[in-house]
This record gives structure tokens, C-alpha cells and sequence, in this order.
């Protein structure tokens, strides 16, 4: 018996980032987005716990205790009193280290096939106090949509989307962790006043209306000047898809993938085939939002 779970990627359409808190996290006004690129997490049980992985990136992916799997894995079996010995596999599609929640969709996929394998059905409340102390993205890789993450993240407010968003994601060369650009973002930020971040009602109302054109004037992420610096080359690769039509080009999250907005399929089409023949990426996808969260199979 085998259960298996599709989780989607996220691009975060506003990242407003506050001054560094007394823990060491930042926080948070996160409009999250769900798109349609997803890992697969099948579960199965097994004589030991263990995670294997297939797909373009799964050489770079973890499969000891510290992969977001066997983490949720372990703190629902410990939580439920079940036995924790299966065997995790992740087919993944979502790039890693690549500022799209990959790690964290593999977390809460995890979560929901080990609570399906174990005839659980825990209370959503409680998966997703599961999942805030796996990471501060794993909530919104289970519920998806769109949602206002605030805190480090982790606090979610479902939010309207009246429409389909057509994205392009340009992978890049190498990735980029997530603490090295947080801690640029506060060397950057040094001897500047940080002001309280809070969500753009303008881009909240544009999500709603379902509105390309008012999204792509009010998407903004404060980590990008912190990602740029890390990884200047980046300002190729949105240069090359903002010349190319894209209606906004952004860093996705802490990067180093980028995000381009796009009216619609065809536009799309043409952007990412731009982004190919540029030579300032590893891989072009295109993909659709917002996308359902995390997903029995
Ligand atoms: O919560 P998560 O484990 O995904 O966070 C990874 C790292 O990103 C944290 O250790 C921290 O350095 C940084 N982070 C932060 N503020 C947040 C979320 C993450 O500084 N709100």
C-alpha cells in the first residue's frame, strides 16, 4: 500500500521583509502564490526510514533526516504515537534551492501522504502547526491558492485570485541559500530603518480582479537587491525577459529563479523562448496560478 501526494511551487508576488527579530527571522508581510510545477511524494512502508528522489535536481536534494520529508515524517509519527519506518520518495519538478519552496512542498507533501498512509486524518490546525515548525513556507505548500503569509511567514489569510496568471520561471546555473540572503538583505540593510512590513492593497485588489497589468505594477520583493548582490547575474536574465514582453520580471522569493509575468499562453511562449536562446539560465518552464495546495493523488 502506497499513497501519494502532488504538492505545488510558489512565487511570491509581494515580500515585504521587516527588521531582523530577537530569533534571527525577519518579519513578514508574504503574499504567496501557488503555481502549477509540483513534487510527488509517495510513501510507503518500509523496514527503516528513508527518502530517495528522482529528477533533473535530485542529485543536489538531502535524503538523511535533515530533507523537510523525513522531518514531517518523524513529527507526525512522534505526535501520533505511529511507527515512522517508510520509505519516502519525491519525484521532483520544482527547482532546488531555488527561492520556489521545493523543500517545503516535499514537507507538507510528506505530511498529508504519512497522515493518509496512517489512517489519521488529523485536524487541518494541527498539520499546519506541523508544518510552521518544519519551516516558515511548509503551511502554505499544504493549502496553496493564494494566501497573506505574516509572522516569519508561517500565519496564512487565504486570499481571492479572480483569474488565471500565466508565469515563466527561468532556473538558474546554481542555487542560492535562503539564511546567505537574509543575511545580506540585513548588511544591506545596516544603519537604514526598516519599516514594518505590511501587504500592498493595491496588489491585493489586482490578485482579485484577476488583472495581469495591475499585478505587474505592484509585484515588489525586498529580498531581490540582497539576491542581485549575491548573484548579479541575475540582472541578465530579468533583462533579457522584461525585453522580451514579460508584463513584470522579479526574483522568485530568496532566488535565485526568476519570475515574468505574462498576459497570456502566447506571450508566455515567446518570453520563454527568448529566456532559452539568452543564455542567462539554466531551464525555462512555463506554468499557470494560482494552483490547489497539497494534493492525495
Ligand atoms: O523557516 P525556514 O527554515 O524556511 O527559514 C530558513 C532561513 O531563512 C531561516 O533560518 C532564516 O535565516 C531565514 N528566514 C528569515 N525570516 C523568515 C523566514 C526565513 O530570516 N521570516
Amino acid at each position: 500500500m502506497s499513497v501519494t501526494v502532488r504538492v505545488p511551487a510558489k512565487v511570491n508576488v509581494q515580500l515585504a521583509v521587516g527588521a531582523a527579530r530577537a530569533d534571527g527571522f525577519h518579519d513578514l508581510a508574504n503574499v504567496f502564490l501557488a503555481v502549477g510545477l509540483y513534487d510527488e511524494i509517495t510513501v510507503t512502508p518500509a523496514d527503516a526510514l528513508r527518502v530517495t528522489c528522482e529528477g533533473p535536481d535530485a542529485a543536489q536534494v538531502p535524503l538523511d533526516r535533515t530533507n523537510l520529508a523525513a522531518r514531517a515524517a518523524l513529527a507526525l509519527a512522534e505526535r501520533y504515537d505511529r511507527d515512522p519506518r517508510v520509505h519516502l520518495h519525491i519525484a521532483k519538478d520544482i527547482p532546488v534551492a531555488g527561492g520556489m519552496a521545493g523543500g517545503s512542498a516535499d514537507g507538507a507533501g510528506a505530511l498529508l501522504a504519512c497522515d493518509t498512509l496512517w489512517g489519521i486524518g488529523a485536524p487541518r490546525g494541527e498539520l499546519l502547526d506541523i508544518c510552521a515548525e518544519l519551516g516558515s513556507d511548509v503551511p502554505f505548500s499544504l493549502v496553496g491558492g493564494a494566501a497573506l503569509g505574516t509572522g516569519r511567514g508561517e500565519k496564512l489569510t487565504p486570499l481571492e485570485v479572480g483569474g488565471t496568471f500565466h508565469w515563466v520561471f527561468a532556473m538558474a546555473e546554481r542555487g542560492l541559500s535562503t539564511p546567505a540572503v537574509f543575511r545580506e538583505f540585513d548588511r544591506l540593510a545596516e544603519g537604514r530603518d526598516i519599516p514594518e512590513p505590511v501587504a500592498s492593497e493595491a496588489l491585493l485588489d489586482a490578485l482579485a480582479a484577476g488583472d495581469p497589468d495591475a499585478l505587474a505594477a505592484t509585484v515588489s520583493n525586498d529580498l531581490q537587491p540582497a539576491a542581485l548582490s549575491l548573484f548579479p547575474e541575475l540582472a541578465d536574465t530579468l533583462a533579457a525577459g522584461r525585453g522580451a514582453g514579460a508584463l513584470a520580471a522579479l526574483v522568485s522569493g530568496s532566488g535565485p529563479t526568476t519570475a515574468f509575468l505574462v498576459r497570456d499562453p502566447g506571450s508566455a511562449e515567446s518570453v520563454a523562448e527568448a529566456l532559452r536562446v539568452s543564455g542567462t539560465c539554466r531551464t525555462v518552464r512555463v506554468a499557470t496560478a494560482p494552483a490547489a495546495g497539497a494534493t492525495v493523488l
